[in-house]
């Protein structure tokens, strides 16, 4: 791997990290935390060897699924990407994912660079102005992404496919060539419809992005998987969406808007200028120019998944540079999550958002595992229920806190937590901290789980000192208080030595441990010289093992968020996230409290009429027995409307109010059928009355 982080100099480098911002429609879940944690320890790892490293990152806040999210909730998209922002933010507190700076793309900032960036590239021509056909939904008055059209698979018929690929036989298509395909938004029949779209001219760049890919900034597997796409061709990239839409304006296209990946990477150049501008910012003289400058030689590292290496090792750089901008030192991505060798599923319970373990389990011991299983490459990585609490049981606990736990307890005993003025054995403190190197060696280019390894092999030494030495057993002879002190302290130090390495990976143990030990935040530098003649604070276990029935109670708990969350969905919610599930059969059907909940009434349509502006909705005046209710339903096509005067139907009466372009529709019609004509209204029989309740 011909990666290049090495420093230029001796001194203290200038380093800008970024995770992949995360989508503000969804909860953070442990698939994201690989990133968050990967990115977090190397930071910290950064920052502990005395470089000026800063880290930032941003809620990924625009596109039509978090616009869609925000509307069937009935609130404002701000509304919505701020609760989710404070959601991430806590999440990520509590991970301890030590960000320097959370933005948003929504900002002042985002739209400042998003819009500079465009408009120099437009300057240079390299954006190009084509008129496409796209699916069109007459009723919502909205242009679908793929996502958001369903119908059969054209390969194997299977119903209820989106407009990209089929999950049962796993065809991929467009969706023009879905049968019978809906818009997942409304159930219309989507239109095909004409539109102007700006595209951002990626071929203009080959040359620079073939020069920027072989020197040194991908990681071969990458660089290799470029290597196929500048054989398949350079494709021009559609940068603009209609109106509606959640994100910005195109200054010179009023009703078009920028695409959410346009201005979703540029989110890290306006997270980091809301870091300068920030009040630590300039306490720190902390200069945009000095990273994003054509010529900076500061270090700018991008952490992302490896579905989203087309964004960033393509289009980022390419508009980067055709806005002259300084492209990345390096994109590290890394591969996937999978929970005991399969896909996170939501009906195994393994689907599990990051507080739902935090209800029950130690951030660290996550942060420790994910770091043991980490290496530099794309491979996948396991998270093995079994393995994790075997792990975290036998290295942390066992290992790590009980060298600490072994020697503590005499010093506090029996010395007034006083150490030693010399160590016993100060050719094996030399030798731990001899290897201090290569363990940097390994975190700096990505080998946490080498990392890992050696620290463990060194916990190991410890331990057998102690093994060797049994304070126990000097305690308890007369005349030895000098040398149990002295072993004690020996033990001490090299439980500093591990916990000081082990401190990117475990930042709340290891402020813990500075506690316990009484010394300031540790350094990789202050490592080197041993802690004597000092006196240390009273020992408390610094973590506890993992009991089995935590983790049981996070897979139940996993469980019973799926099914509060399918009581809820009524939309497909495009998180690609959730595109790489394996979709379960079972995460499809609701159980029967979830059905329970429907409060089916049976109601006389006493008026209906046509919607100006909508032609295959009408509108219906429903008598529930007393109470009125207006409703939409798309059912224009199969009935006139002085056909449905006077007849009964049943109606779900406790659906939340829609707000809809026309009215508030306050419940739906049952109906069936393949659609147009042949949609047939539930109609029950005479002796039925208004306001019946539905068994
Ligand atoms: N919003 C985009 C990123 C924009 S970056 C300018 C996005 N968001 S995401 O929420 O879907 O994912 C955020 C990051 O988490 C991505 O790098 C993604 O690869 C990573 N992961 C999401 N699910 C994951 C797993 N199951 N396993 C490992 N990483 C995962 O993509
Ligand atoms: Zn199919």
């Amino acid at each position: 791997m011909s990666q290049s982080s090495t420093p230029a100099a001796n001194g203290p480098r200038d380093i800008l990290i970024t995770s992949a911002l995360p989508y503000a429609n969804g909860p953070i879940h442990i698939g994201h935390l690989v990133e968050y944690i990967q990115t977090d320890i190397w930071s910290r790892f950064q920052k502990m060897r005395g470089h000026n490293c800063w880290y930032v990152c941003a809620d990924d806040a625009h596109g039509t699924p978090i616009m869609l999210k925000a509307r069937q909730e009935g609130i404002t998209p701000e509304e919505l990407i701020a609760r989710v922002a404070a959601e991430h933010q806590a999440d990520f507190a509590e991970f301890r994912v030590g960000f320097d700076n959370y933005h948003s793309t929504h900002s002042d900032e985002n739209r400042y660079f998003a819009t500079l960036i465009y408009a120099r590239n437009r300057d240079k021509g390299h954006i190009a102005k084509r008129t496409i056909e796209q699916a069109f939904d007459p009723v919502e008055q909205m242009f679908l992404p793929d996502r958001f059209i369903k119908g059969e698979c054209p390969k194997c018929g299977a119903a209820d496919q989106y407009g990209d690929n089929c999950e049962v036989c796993g065809a991929s298509y467009s969706p023009a060539e879905l049968k019978n395909p809906r818009s997942a938004v409304s159930g219309a029949v989507p239109e095909q419809r004409e539109s102007d779209h700006y595209f951002f001219k990626l071929g203009d760049f080959e040359q620079m992005l073939k020069t920027w890919t072989r020197g040194g900034s991908l990681q071969r597997e990458v660089a290799n998987k470029l290597d196929e796409w500048f054989d398949a061709g350079l494709q021009e990239w559609d940068i603009s969406r209609d109106a509606p839409y959640f994100g910005f304006e195109i200054p010179d296209h009023p009703g078009k808007f920028f695409y959410v990946w346009l201005d979703a990477p540029i989110g890290y150049l306006a997270s980091f200028k809301n870091l300068c501008d920030s009040e630590r910012g300039k306490a720190e003289g902390l200069d945009f120019d000095r990273f994003w400058a054509p010529d900076s030689d500061a270090e700018v590292y991008h952490f992302i998944g490896k579905d989203i290496i087309y964004f960033h090792a393509l289009f980022f750089p390419a508009m980067l540079h055709g806005a002259d901008f300084r492209t990345p030192s390096a994109i590290f991505a890394h591969g996937f999550l999978t929970v005991d060798g399969q896909k996170m599923s939501k009906s195994r319970g393994t689907f599990i958002k990051a507080r739902t373990y935090l209800d029950h389990l130690n951030p660290e011991y996550l942060r420790y595992y994910f770091a043991a299983k980490l290496g530099p490459g794309v491979d996948d990585i396991d998270l093995s229920l079994d393995d994790f609490q075997a792990r975290v049981n036998a290295d942390l606990v066992g290992k790590v806190v009980n060298i600490a736990s072994r020697s503590a307890g005499f010093v506090t005993k029996r010395f007034e937590g006083r150490l030693s003025a010399a160590l016993p054995e100060p050719a094996l403190f030399d030798a731990f901290v001899a290897a201090g190197e290569s363990i940097a060696g390994a975190y700096e280019k990505r080998e946490f789980s080498r990392a890992v390894r050696e620290i463990m092999a060194f916990a190991d030494r410890a331990n057998q000192y102690i093994d060797e030495k049994a304070p126990w057993v000097v305690a308890k002879q007369e005349g030895r208080d000098d040398e149990l002190q002295a072993i004690c302290t020996q033990g001490l130090n090299l439980f500093r030595l591990l916990i000081g390495w082990l401190k990117p990976i475990l930042p709340g143990t290891a402020e813990a441990a500075e506690d316990f030990l009484r010394i300031p935040p540790l350094t990789w530098d202050t490592l080197a010289s041993p802690l004597l003649d000092h006196e240390i604070a009273k020992f408390k276990p610094l973590m506890t093992r993992v009991d089995p029935k935590q983790i049981e109670a996070v897979l139940e708990a996993s469980k019973e968020d799926l099914t509060a969350a399918d009581a809820k969905k009524t939309r497909p919610h495009e998180t690609k996230t959730e595109g790489h599930l394996v979709k379960d059969p079972i995460a499809d059907t609701i159980d029967f409290d979830a059905f329970a909940k429907v409060d089916l009434r049976i109601a006389r349509i006493v008026e209906a009429g046509p919607v100006e502006g909508a032609d295959k909705l009408l509108q219906l005046t429903l008598d529930l027995g007393g109470e009125t209710r207006n409703v939409f339903a798309g059912i224009s096509k199969a009935y006139d409307p002085k056909d449905l005067e006077g007849r009964l139907t049943v109606m779900v009466a406790n659906l939340a109010p829609r707000k809809m372009r026309f009215g508030v529709s306050e419940g739906m019609v049952l109906a069936a059928g393949p659609g147009g004509k042949d949609i047939f209204i539930l109609s029950p029989d005479d002796g039925a009355e208004p306001g019946m309740k539905v068994k």
